[in-house]
Formats: C-alpha cells, structure tokens, sequence
C-alpha cells in the first residue's frame, strides 16, 4: 500500500515519533523501487513537491491540527522528518539510474577499472640520467629544432661547403629547395652541435648547456644503425676554459653514470668544430674493462678491448666563436669545451639489449621490461 499522510489525533511524544519513523520507513522502501529516470522524478515529485508533496502535506495537516501546547514538539519533529526525507531523495539520484531499463547500481565493493601507467622509454630514461649529472653541475638544458637549415649543422660549425668533412655525416635534405642559397636549405640535422651556435647567438658567456634531442643520418636501419637516433650536446664557455677542465668534468660524468670505479682515456680525433678533438673511452662496465667475462666468455660489448667509446669531444675552434663574435665570443676572449654522445648506444650498453631496433619498433612486451 501507498504511504498517505496519517491525519494526527495524538500528539503524544511517542506518537510523533512512531509516525515520523513510518514515513521515513515508507520513503525508504519506496527508493528502492526507483529503476528509470520517470521513475526517479515521479518520486521526488511525490514527496518533495512543493504543491501537494508528501512533506508539504505532513506540515499542513500536522502542524495545522496540532493543539498549541504540542507545536513546538511537531515543529521540531517535521523539521526532522524533512531533513531526512529530503537526504533519501538526494541518494535516490545516485542509486536509481535509467540505462537501456536495466537499473544500474554502484557496487562500491568491486575492483576498480585499472589504468595501466606507462613507462619510460630506455633512451628517454637514458637521456634524462645523462641530463641529471649535468644539470648538477649546473649546467642548463637547452633544445633546437629537429629540421635545420644547413648553415646552423654545417657551415657555422666550420663545415664549410663542399668540404670533405660532410660526408662524414649525410641525411635527408627536404626536395625542391635549389633555388635558396646553400646555407638556408633545409635538412634533417645530423646532429645537436647546431644548437651549440643557436644558443650563442641568443646567450652571451658565460654559457654551460646540454642538449638532447633527436638526429637523423643516412644510415640504413641495423642491430647497431638507425637513421633516426639520439644524442646529448655539452657546451661550456667562459674566460680560461681548458682542456684539463674538459677531462675533470667528462671524468666526474662517465663516474656518475656508470659507478666510481670506471677509468677515461682520451684519445686523439677530429671534429671540424672543436681543435684538438678527442674521442672518450671509458673503462667497459660490462667486463671490468679485463675484455672477458669469465674464463671462455669473451666481452662483446667492448669487443675484447676493455674500452668503450662513449663519445667526441674537443676544445670549441676558434672558427666556431667568428661566427658568434658579435655576442661576446671573441675567439681570443674566451674559450670552451664541447662534447656530443650518442644516447641509444649507451642505452643499449646499459641494459643488455643486442639489437638497436627493438627500440624503436613499439612492441609493448619489449618496452614492458623496462616499467
Ligand atoms: N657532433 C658529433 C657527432 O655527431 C659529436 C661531437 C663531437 C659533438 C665532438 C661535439 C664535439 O660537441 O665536441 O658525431
């Protein structure tokens, strides 16, 4: 049976109480019953109306009949009633939902949906390590564009056009540009060092700068080549910068990245940006640097050698600075060091893994290993 507003001969107490606690059982059992949005307004309109609405009703009848020394109580107990009634229609709207007419509820008790989080990517992880050793000796990080124009990765780094020195590193140029002058055609830059002279050319010295970013080479794609790949630029400038501050600081990094106890070697290079070049070799973190692994294994990695190459490195050439001259690179004022390394070979290095592509190819089981 419908619940209707009793009319009130007692005004008793306990009267009050049991017929507050009857309304509140009927409005109870009646939420149960909402299973579609009619449904769910039909029951608010039916207690909550302000026009003939159960609650107004209840305050009509009982209020209105009740003797005088009994207000105050039936005022009270209808407050009451009200705020309670008026929460059970607020929670009728979470629990009684219309979808496809099959009623819906909230089971607070089951799982929650699970959202995978991922993972760093091992270059990426790789590059902000390298990054992080750098940014506390306090140096900055600044980035460059991936497609570049040829005077920033070539000429201002004293490639100079037609120079030998460029096919060292050839890549994919954007068609159709023969009619710019050589030195604004684009192309996908071969390396960060172009970010070394953009960064000049907007930053007066002293400058200290890491670069990482995305390169791209003419490299057919193989377990140790990939025409795109990654690297990370070092540039410091300042008065008195020497090549004894260029081994202390790439010394202290090599360290910090691959434990206390690896050795560096410099050996002699040639980069046409920096004059004398060197080229880094730490001791192998695979082996120890003793080349062998054990007794019958062989080290792969630093091919029997116990060095690793990590990276090229120099003293900034004074051909370098002509080009920034104009803002505050006097060749003869100041000098610098730089360096460059390659982040995926290192990442492959640190974690194992024998064949370069695996990275880029997106196979979630591979990557899954490195969450
Ligand atoms: N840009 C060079 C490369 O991609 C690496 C390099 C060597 C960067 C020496 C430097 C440097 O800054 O001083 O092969």
């Amino acid at each position: 049976m419908a619940y209707t507003v009793p009319k009130l001969t007692d005004y008793s107490s306990a009267a009050l109480e049991k017929n507050a606690a009857d309304c509140i059982a009927a409005c109870e059992a009646e939420t149960a019953e909402v299973r579609s949005d009619a449904d769910l307004k039909a029951f608010r309109d039916r207690w909550m109306a302000r026009k003939n609405g159960i609650l107004t009703q209840i305050n009509d009848v009982w209020l209105k009949g009740a003797p005088k020394e009994a207000k105050r109580e039936t005022g009270q107990t209808v407050n009451q009633l009200k705020v309670r009634i008026a929460e059970l229609v607020e929670a009728a709207h979470v629990s009684g939902r219309d979808s496809d007419s099959v009623t819906e509820r909230v089971d607070l008790s089951l799982p929650g949906v699970r959202r995978p989080l991922g993972a760093e990517h091992p270059v990426i992880k790789t590059m902000h390590e390298i990054v992080g050793v750098f940014q506390k000796l306090g140096y900055s990080v600044a980035e460059g564009p991936v497609v570049e124009t040829d005077y920033y990765n070539f000429e201002a780094l004293n490639f100079p056009p037609n120079h030998p020195a460029r096919d060292t590193q050839d890549t994919l140029f954007i068609a159709r540009q023969q009619s710019k002058p050589q030195r604004d055609r684009l192309l996908l830059r071969t390396h960060t060092s172009p970010v070394q002279i953009r960064t000049m050319e907007k930053m007066p010295p002293p400058i200290r700068i890491v670069i990482p970013g995305t390169v791209h080479r003419n490299d057919p794609p193989d377990a140790s080549h990939s025409p795109m790949f990654h690297q990370i630029e070092g540039l410091a400038v300042d008065t008195n910068i020497t090549f004894g501050d260029l081994k202390g600081t790439l010394d202290h990094a090599m360290k910090a990245l691959f434990g206390s106890d690896v050795k560096t070697h410099f050996r002699p290079s040639f980069f046409p940006f920096t004059e004398p070049s060197a080229e880094l070799y730490v001791t192998c973190f695979i082996c120890g640097g003793r080349g062998q692994r054990g007794p019958d294994a062989p080290c792969r990695p630093c091919k029997q050698t116990g060095w690793i190459e990590v990276l090229g490195c120099g003293m900034v050439d004074p051909n370098v600075f002509e080009f920034v001259k104009d803002n505050g690179y006097d060749p003869k004022k100041v000098s610098g060091f730089a360096f460059g390394m390659g982040v995926d070979r290192l990442a492959l290095l640190k974690y194992g893994v024998d064949d370069l592509q695996l990275f880029f190819q997106g196979d979630v089981r591979f990557l899954e290993q490195f969450g």
